[in-house]
């Protein structure tokens, strides 16, 4: 079956990297991709915000499944654009409508979602320019911290913790007034401060069905001891120690089942992922976000834990028949820690020569391209998070030692990486 993967980060050559694994993959295309992709299928340079150049190049090369790994085409209608045209309806499509993506897309819709259907969540105010002083009020008198976000997507960076009243009142004027986020904070969502530690959630579903693939915690801080400026995310580990069968259990019955069932009560069609942010709260879980995607870097530790065909879950998921699945999640632990760019998440310098990519590393690790691009035979850097690193290990340290052991043989002008991934969950630190 001719597959069509869109994106190019780490999370999309993980995802290369399993589809091309499967029985069902022949042969893999990825737009744009990374030189880490080319070595699972073959690049392809298509633009995701061009959905007719997307839709001509899948019905010239007769691709029979597109898998949508990045937020913003799936925001922007790319399920619906499909649907509507006679061809492009009959391509199995793992990602879901335009409405089902706005889990992620909108704050205000995901929390509205939330109340509608009893799913637990911080409590939240939303105010625009037509209820500005009201805002102002509310945030006076709100308890500290507060958390403030813009209602769009704005590159992950539309989340503002505010320490006092004065900073959060100028956050608010930045987002609505001076439009920070562009159109994204012309709405904002003020909300209550939950303190706890958080972990990935992620699901399949098949819009009545869903399994459960394995957890992760990423790290998003620049710096060791979750120091530092919000990142991407610098690393991630699975399985995530405080998500006990009974955590786990709470999640699904409060969280997950309520949101498929939501979904199927408002009419919203939905074939694809769901990333639940979640906050463990004395043990209480509680939504943070949606996201209607695999995460990046989770994905580099979730699939390399999963033993199911990839494109076998997703052929199920196409047709409603995920109930008849047994998903199969390997023991062992992973780990993936991201070599970054000097300077990162700050102005970074891009094209400098990556040495040590193509070692031989043995089964218990491997290597992901996130910003990388090949010039001549040379890959170089490409991006702010250039690559990672996973690793297997019977607990989280051992894995943490394999791949800075292969960061170690790893070299670009400027890299970077945190070498305390998983910290909490090792004893000696
Ligand atoms: P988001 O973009 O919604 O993932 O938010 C970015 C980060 O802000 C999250 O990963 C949390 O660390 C933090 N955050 C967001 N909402 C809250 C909240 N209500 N309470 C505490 N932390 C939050
Ligand atoms: N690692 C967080 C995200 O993908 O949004």
């Amino acid at each position: 079956m001719k597959i069509l993967l869109l994106g190019s980060g780490g999370r999309e050559h993980a995802m290369a990297w399993k589809i091309n694994q499967s029985v069902w993959a022949n042969p893999l295309f990825i737009a744009p991709g990374n030189a880490g992709t080319a070595q699972c299928g073959v690049n392809i340079d298509l633009h995701l915000d061009d959905f007719g150049a997307i839709g001509k190049y899948c019905i010239e090369e007769n691709i029979k499944m597109v898998v949508v790994g990045p937020e913003e085409p799936l925001v922007n209608g790319l399920y619906d654009y499909f649907q509507s045209h006679h061809i492009l309806k009959e391509i199995y499509f793992i990602g879901p409508s335009k409405a089902g993506a706005q889990l992620e897309g909108s704050k205000s819709f995901a929390k509205s979602f939330m109340q509608r259907h009893q799913i637990p969540t911080a409590a939240y105010r939303e105010f625009t320019i037509d209820n500005y002083e009201e805002g102002i009020a509310y945030l006076n008198t709100h308890p500290l911290p507060i958390v403030i976000k813009a209602d769009g997507l704005a590159a992950g960076k539309g989340v503002a913790i505010c320490q006092n009243h004065v900073e959060a009142i100028a956050e608010y004027e930045l987002m609505i007034k001076e439009l920070k986020f562009g159109d994204a904070g012309r709405k904002v969502v003020v909300e209550e401060f939950l303190k706890g530690i958080e972990l990935s959630v992620f699901i399949l579903t098949d819009g009545k069905h869903y399994i459960m693939l394995p957890e992760a915690k990423d790290y998003k801080r620049a710096k060791e001891g979750d120091e530092g400026l919000n990142t991407g995310g610098m690393g991630a580990v699975s399985p995530v120690p405080f998500a006990t069968p009974g955590f786990m259990y709470k999640v699904e019955e409060r969280i997950i089942k309520p949101t498929i069932k939501g979904l199927a009560k408002e009419g919203i069609d939905y074939k694809g992922f769901i990333f639940f942010g979640l906050i463990s709260v004395n043990s209480e879980p509680y939504v943070i976000e949606y996201n209607c995607r695999l995460g990046d870097p989770e994905t580099e530790v979730i699939l390399p834990r999963l033993n199911n065909d990839l494109v076998g879950l997703f052929v199920a998921t196409a047709n409603q028949e995920l109930n008849k699945v047994n998903i199969e999640i390997d023991k062992r632990a992973a780990v993936t820690i991201v070599a970054v760019s000097r300077g990162y998440p700050g102005p970074y310098e891009k094209g400098y020569a990556i040495k040590g990519l193509d070692g031989q590393y043995g089964k218990q690790s491997m290597i992901f391209h996130a910003g990388t691009k090949k010039e001549g035979e040379q890959v170089v850097t490409n991006g702010g998070r250039v690559f990672c690193v996973t690793s297997y290990g019977e607990d989280i340290r051992e894995a943490v030692a394999s791949s800075l052991e292969i960061l170690g043989k790893t070299q670009f002008d400027g890299i970077n990486y945190r070498t305390d991934i998983g910290y909490e969950f090792i004893p000696a630190y």
